[in-house]
């Protein structure tokens, strides 16, 4: 009686567990039948270039229709803009950009134009202190020939603008002294 109550839980048990294998095993691949069939793809660039523009439109118009949803559903503020290769492009904004973009930098802190007047004014100061000849000790024999010739094309249009003044200030002394 024992031996028949043990032996049939034992049946029992591996009854279950090779359920629960098969079962397992079936939910996986099941799954990853599903993930075929969904069209899911390696990514990495595709090379085809008529798939790729395929693959580049229906994508495109996925995350927008998808940034429109979640702009409605949850009350978001999104903005997607997508660029193709060829430069064309593509956007959504749930508000207007601007706005968008206030809010980006009272969060972030950042100015993302005037970091790049920023730089373009950092960078005529370094110019200008060299060409008053300061932190010039890096500079190399062809790079300070360069400042040099600048110099001197800057030095000979304003003597020729002084000569300018100095003749016209001799035309109207000599004019009064003839008068
Ligand atoms: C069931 O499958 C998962 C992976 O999907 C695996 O990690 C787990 O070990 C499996 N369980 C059994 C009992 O085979
Ligand atoms: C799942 O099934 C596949 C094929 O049906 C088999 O090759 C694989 O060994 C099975 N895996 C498990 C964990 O039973
Ligand atoms: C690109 O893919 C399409 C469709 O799969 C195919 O008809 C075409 O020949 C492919 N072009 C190249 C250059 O491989």
């Amino acid at each position: 009686m024992l031996m028949l109550l043990l032996s049939f839980f034992l049946l029992l048990e591996r009854c279950m567990n090779s359920h629960l294998l098969r079962r397992n095993n079936t939910t996986y691949q099941e799954e990853k039948r599903k993930e075929m069939g969904r069209g899911k793809i390696e990514i990495k660039r595709i090379e085809n270039s008529s798939n790729r523009h395929v693959t580049y439109s229906k994508r495109r118009n996925g995350i927008l229709k998808k940034a429109k949803e979640i702009s409605v559903l949850c009350d978001a503020h999104v903005s997607v803009i997508i660029f193709a290769t060829s430069g064309k492009m593509h956007e959504f904004s749930s508000t207007p950009l601007v706005d968008i973009l206030d809010q980006y930098h009272k969060l972030t802190g950042r100015r993302l134009w005037d970091a790049k007047h920023e730089k373009d004014n950092d960078n005529k100061q370094i110019e200008l202190r060299h060409l008053k000849g300061e932190d010039i000790s890096s500079f190399n024999c062809r790079e300070l020939m360069i400042l040099e010739d600048a110099l001197e094309n800057g030095l000979t249009r304003i003597r020729d603008k002084q000569n300018e003044f100095f003749r016209m200030m001799r035309k109207k002394t000599q004019n009064m002294e003839q008068e």
